[in-house]
């Protein structure tokens, strides 16, 4: 059965096009019903446009409080009957109620090694510890900030002083550890 999925962004968008390529191609048995953006206008509308992916666009300051805002997407979320969520550069943190929908059926991308660097500008972060090595890690989400289990990551070595050129090999693995691990979760 293909997997009925929702991928959740709040920026370029690379992950979410590498995911939808890797369906395209019958790498991944998924399918992705809606993108849900918190930041409307953000480069991964116009990616799904491109795609003919349903993009929800919503901006949570015009809600009451987190949960008002959670409760429209579960709304969707169930009206599309999504399965799974996916996070991919979503940079906000799932609260109590997304959290019991779809429990363990929640993932996300980090780009680092956890649990060293969690939060904002990890790759910053990292290069500023001056650390040799960082990552990739994909995990489930929990209330915590990138603290949920690990379900796969694969190293990169820092490039020193090339911030840009160590993005690049980041994003490299994300999309390909991101594809991977998807492939494996709905395979089972
Ligand atoms: C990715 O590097 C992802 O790992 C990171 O945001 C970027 C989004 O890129 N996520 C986090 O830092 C979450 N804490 P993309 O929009 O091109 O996929």
């Amino acid at each position: 059965m293909t997997t009925k999925i929702a991928v959740f962004a709040s920026g370029s968008g690379s992950n979410f096009q590498a995911i939808q390529e890797a369906i395209a191609h019958g790498e991944v048995n998924a399918n992705i019903e809606l993108v849900i953006t918190d930041n409307p206008g953000a480069f991964v509308v116009t990616r799904a446009n491109n795609f003919g992916i349903p993009v929800l666009e919503l901006a949570p300051k015009t809600y009451e409080n987190k949960a008002a805002y959670e409760a429209k997407i579960i709304e969707y979320l169930k009206e599309k009957d999504v399965e799974w969520v996916v996070l991919a550069g979503y940079m906000r943190l799932v609260g109590e109620n997304l959290l019991a929908a779809y429990e363990n059926r929640i993932i996300n991308i980090h780009p680092s090694l956890l649990p060293s660097f969690p939060g904002k500008d990890a790759i910053g972060q990292a290069m500023a510890h001056g650390v040799k090595v960082t990552g990739v890690t994909v995990h489930y989400v929990d209330a915590g900030m990138d603290t949920g289990t690990i379900i796969a990551q694969g190293a990169v070595d820092v490039i020193e002083g090339d911030r840009e050129g160590t993005e690049a090999r980041v994003h490299t693995l994300e999309h390909a550890l991101y594809t991977s691990t998807l492939k494996q979760l709905f395979e089972q």
